[in-house]
């Protein structure tokens, strides 16, 4: 029996998990799985005062996969960064040695229009970025804000080990290899020396394990212009945790479908799965959010931790089709718009009937 632990999280965390849910059941016909769902984030500030319990990490640890929601919102901004919703999410990363976070960014041809950038330029964009998640700056000890002499001072560390880079680079050649073999590092070495070691560790994987794959360095900085002027020339993209963060968010852009973009979290044995969008505060609620990121989620869930590749194909076919036959959500769309459980019974329909 595989275990999938929901945590649906805040805002419209609850809803688009809701809609995950009708799929899960769904393939419960026919695999071995079952589900349980707990608190998470702000929801789970509120019942118990943190936002990730002992109790609730314990069956994360247990369980084959989690499938997350969203964190976060208006309610939480001003608690203590180690009480703040995101500090949840940070600690279930770590604590599950996600070190590799998956986000595939890819344009949906039904819904180019709905991209920023000229069509003549998106077209085809299919970008896969692998981000370091569970070390870099975001986890670099000592970190502080404290008073100095009279100044407040305010420091975090940007560290990386080469077994740290050596682990998620692999991860990259091994997608690359069943995409389209090519890899881009990012990367600041320009003006940093972790940079450096960064780009000397990817380059000695690459030599030793890896050159039948291609392989490109880029700076940071160049990379965030480049991605918007030649989309469609990356194929997977490998950066330490902050860049990871902001690149993959500039990408999802590009895409015109930021309600679109799921995620993989995952490590040598566990998997965290979430829609790339946030809580979205502002429509929660409504039954009007997009349930296409997280069931995409899901779907990435039945590849990489239930070893169910058959199931992510025919998820990802089913939503392709949903969106052939013009069926939109509000945030792609402004005719005939679904609501949120509307959008999650029609992509079911299809699973329906491909399967
Ligand atoms: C993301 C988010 C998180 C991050 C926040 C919510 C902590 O921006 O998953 O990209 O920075 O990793
Ligand atoms: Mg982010």
């Amino acid at each position: 029996m595989k275990k999938i632990l929901i945590l649906p999280g805040d805002g419209i965390g609850q809803e688009v998990t809701n809609e995950c849910l009708k799929v899960i059941n769904f393939f419960k016909k026919n695999h071995k799985i079952e589900h349980s769902e707990d608190l998470f984030g702000g929801a789970s500030i509120d019942a118990n005062g943190e936002p990730l319990t002992r109790d609730v990490l314990d069956k994360a640890l247990e369980a084959d996969a989690v499938l997350l929601g969203a964190v976060g919102g208006p309610k939480w901004e001003n608690l203590e960064h180690n009480l703040k919703p995101e500090k949840g999410l940070l600690t279930l990363r770590k604590e599950l040695e996600a070190y590799a976070n998956l986000r595939p960014g890819k344009v949906f041809p039904a819904l180019i229009d709905a991209s920023t950038l000229k069509k003549n330029i998106v077209e085809g964009t299919d970008i896969f970025v692998v981000r370091e998640l569970t070390g870099g700056i975001y986890f670099g000890e000592p970190r502080y804000i404290k008073k100095i002499g009279e100044k407040r001072v305010g420091s975090n560390n940007l560290i990386y080990n080469e077994d740290e880079i050596a682990r998620v680079a692999r991860k990259a050649f091994d997608i690359a290899r069943l995409r389209n073999n090519k890899v881009t590092s990012l990367d600041k070495a320009n003006v940093l020396e972790v940079m450096q070691l960064w780009r000397d560790v990817v380059s000695e994987i690459h030599q030793n394990e890896y050159k039948d794959v291609e392989l490109e360095h880029l700076y940071i900085d160049n990379a965030a212009m480049q991605v918007i002027k030649r989309p469609s020339t990356f194929d997977v993209i490998l950066a330490g945790n902050l860049f990871g963060d902001i690149i993959s968010d500039e990408i999802a852009e590009l895409t015109g479908s930021l309600g679109m973009l799921p995620s993989a979290s995952i490590g040598d044995k566990h998997g965290i799965y979430e829609p790339v969008h946030g809580s979205a505060p502002d429509i929660a609620g409504q039954n009007i959010a997009n349930p296409i990121a997280a069931i995409l989620s899901l779907g990435m869930l039945f590849k990489y931790s239930l070893d169910l590749p058959e199931v992510h194909d025919l998820i990802e076919k089913s939503v392709s089709l949903t969106l052939d036959s013009g069926f939109r959500t509000k945030d792609i769309g402004t005719e005939n718009t679904l609501t949120c459980s509307e959008m999650g019974d029609e992509i079911l329909k299809n699973i329906d009937k491909l399967s």
